[in-house]
């Protein structure tokens, strides 16, 4: 595990996206995994700033999104499909047909996830997974449980975690209830992985996955045993550590 620690959000958004570009000038047919969520946002600025400029291609890039909601329509403003294309695929140039989330409407969930893994896997695999962290120490949608979940997967989101997303919606009711995650074991069979994390109010649970125990209980605590893994983060999310 590395570390590398910034000044502030804006710092670790332009590291977090020099890290990716990089990944794009090694290899410009890679596979991207991508985040939602807040955390991200400043990241893919960053990025559509460089494309704008003539830095970045994007033009062989391929995409696999970390998780989507189950039964919020695509078109809505919150579908991680429409959080997408608005912070990042409707301002650079990746391909339509090389743009891959789960299918929130597929109501056949086992169908539809083990679908996801064939995507990946036809892919070969991830190259880089960016991810954030929720308060409760989940990864995607990979919320706290007994056992770490391997392949895509239908789940249940928890109390806290509908609590943290409804900033996005009018009310807490309208949050959907479940979504379709990767597992951890795709995270984890990512050849490196890319996490973010700003502010004070991250700082105990990045304390906790990162220098506390490997255990279900903390989802992102499994990064700990991964290879390559990278965590960028401000001196807000690190103040405990
Ligand atoms: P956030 O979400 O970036 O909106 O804090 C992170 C996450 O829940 O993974």
């Amino acid at each position: 595990m590395r570390i590398i620690r910034t000044k502030n959000y804006e710092d670790m958004s332009r590291k977090a996206a020099a890290i990716i570009a990089a990944q794009v000038i090694h290899k410009p047919d890679c596979v991207l995994g991508l985040a939602t969520g807040g955390t991200p946002v400043g990241t893919y600025k960053n990025l559509v700033a460089w494309y704008n400029a003539g830095d970045l291609d994007f033009a062989e890039v391929k995409t696999v999104n970390l998780d989507e909601y189950r039964n919020l329509p695509r078109e809505h403003q919150e579908s991680y499909w429409s959080f997408m294309h608005r912070n990042l695929f409707d301002h650079v140039n990746i391909p339509a047909d090389k743009i891959n989330l789960p299918n929130g409407n597929n109501q056949d969930a086992e169908a539809e996830c083990a679908a996801y893994d064939a995507v990946i896997a036809s892919l070969g695999g991830v190259d880089l997974q960016l991810l954030g962290i929720g308060h409760d120490g989940h990864i995607g949608f990979n919320e706290p449980s007994d056992a770490f979940d391997l392949g895509t997967h239908c789940v249940d989101l928890t109390d806290e975690t509908i609590e943290a997303n409804k900033r996005f919606f009018n009310s807490k009711d309208e949050v959907p209830r479940q979504a379709y995650t990767m597992g951890t074991g795709t995270i984890m069979n990512a050849r490196k992985v890319l996490m973010i994390v700003s502010g004070k109010d991250k700082a105990e649970i990045v304390k906790k996955a990162f220098f506390g125990p490997v255990t279900p209980q903390v989802p992102a605590s499994i990064l700990q045993m991964h290879p390559n893994f990278v965590l960028v983060a401000d001196e807000d999310a690190l103040s405990l550590v």
